[in-house]
């Protein structure tokens, strides 16, 4: 079965035709992160308006690339929540229109389910159950993925996402937006114990992620570091930023693979692409004999690849929509 799919929930604009929810026939991706850069974030009204330029020919680029028609594929799956509402309209209207004039069924996913299935597409032994740690510029979840459309989460961020913290330390320390691969590339120049920074902890809920504090560490030793008229080693704070982020993230992780009985570990979202992560969780996997899936780093961000392949099994589940779907701005992965 060949999908076209289609998402626009943040600031790219992506198509991809997926078949079988497992192999890439093609992936189109529009950036528009360099414009939304000397913002230093993603502004909504004008990620709509590319969106809204773009998808035409990115789609028809994905169609082509792939050999492929409207009428040939057999069915669209479109990103419907969450994300900029604004952004995911675009999206979900475009793909109603060609669900209505090709008569193809519509297949509502959600983007973090995504996020996950972009595993399935460079994994293709990978099968539930497992245990996901979903780290990106919105979400910071620990999930257990029961079937391919049956979620539980068991641990969530109580404030920023991993990524937010990424970025918004990134621009303390003078990196362009988004900051989370700037602060990693000097991060592995930098020594990781030279700042002692917190790691906050959740009471009473272990798999809970905090990380508004760490990022109000960073900050603050940079200001108190600029009013003495001291320097700061950036590459030596990224690295320990960088490490306390990673430690939070993966002590949590496993201590859940432990409790709940889970040897196979997958991580999932545009931090999974963070190489202090994926350094510490292989070697840590390693040791223990788990199982490590992580997306190759072009699947790691934002695209449409990724919503083919879990389009897919949400099909075969029987989740399809009528031309009365919706975009919704926030909705649980488990909803
Ligand atoms: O999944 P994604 O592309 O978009 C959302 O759905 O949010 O994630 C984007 C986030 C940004 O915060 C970005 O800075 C972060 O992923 N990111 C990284 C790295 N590459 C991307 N964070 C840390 N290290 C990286 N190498
Ligand atoms: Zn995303």
């Amino acid at each position: 079965m060949k999908l076209l799919a289609i998402e626009s929930s943040c600031d790219e604009t992506a198509a991809a035709i997926v078949e079988d929810g497992r192999h890439v026939l093609s992936s189109v991706i529009y950036s528009q992160v360099e414009e939304h850069r000397q913002y230093g974030g993603v502004v909504p009204e004008i990620a709509s308006r590319r969106h809204t330029e773009q998808i035409i020919a990115v789609t028809q680029k994905a169609l082509d690339d792939a050999g492929q028609t409207l009428q040939s594929v057999d069915g669209i799956a479109v990103t419907y929540a969450p994300g900029l509402i604004g952004a995911v309209l675009v999206g979900v209207n475009f793909a109603k229109g060609l669900a209505l004039s090709t008569g193809k069924p519509l297949i509502p996913v959600h983007h973090i389910r995504g996020h996950i299935a972009a595993n399935y597409l460079a994994h293709p032994d990978l099968e539930p159950p497992f245990l996901c740690l979903v780290v990106s510029g919105g979400h910071s979840h620990l999930i257990e993925v029961l079937d391919y459309t049956k979620f539980r989460i068991i641990g969530r961020t109580r404030d920023d996402a991993a990524g937010e913290a990424f970025d918004k330390a990134a621009r303390a320390m003078g990196f362009p937006y988004p900051g989370g691969v700037f602060l990693d590339q000097a991060a592995q120049k930098g020594d990781p114990s030279a700042y002692a920074l917190p790691r906050p902890r959740v009471e009473g809920s272990p798999y809970d992620f905090s990380f508004s504090g760490l990022k109000t560490a960073v900050v603050n030793l940079l200001h108190n570091a600029a009013q003495k008229g001291e320097t700061v080693r950036v590459d030596d704070l990224a690295a320990s930023f960088q490490h306390a982020v990673v430690e939070i993230l993966s002590s949590r992780f496993l201590a859940a693979a432990e409790e709940f009985g889970y040897q196979k570990l997958v991580i999932a979202g545009g931090v999974s692409a963070n190489s202090g992560l994926r350094g510490t969780l292989e070697a840590a996997c390693k040791k223990r004999g788990y199982a490590l899936y992580q997306p190759p780093l072009p699947l790691c961000g934002d695209n449409a690849a990724m919503i083919g392949a879990q389009g897919y099994y949400e099909f075969l589940a029987g989740h399809t929509a009528g031309l009365d779907l919706n975009g919704v701005a926030s909705l649980p992965i488990d909803a």
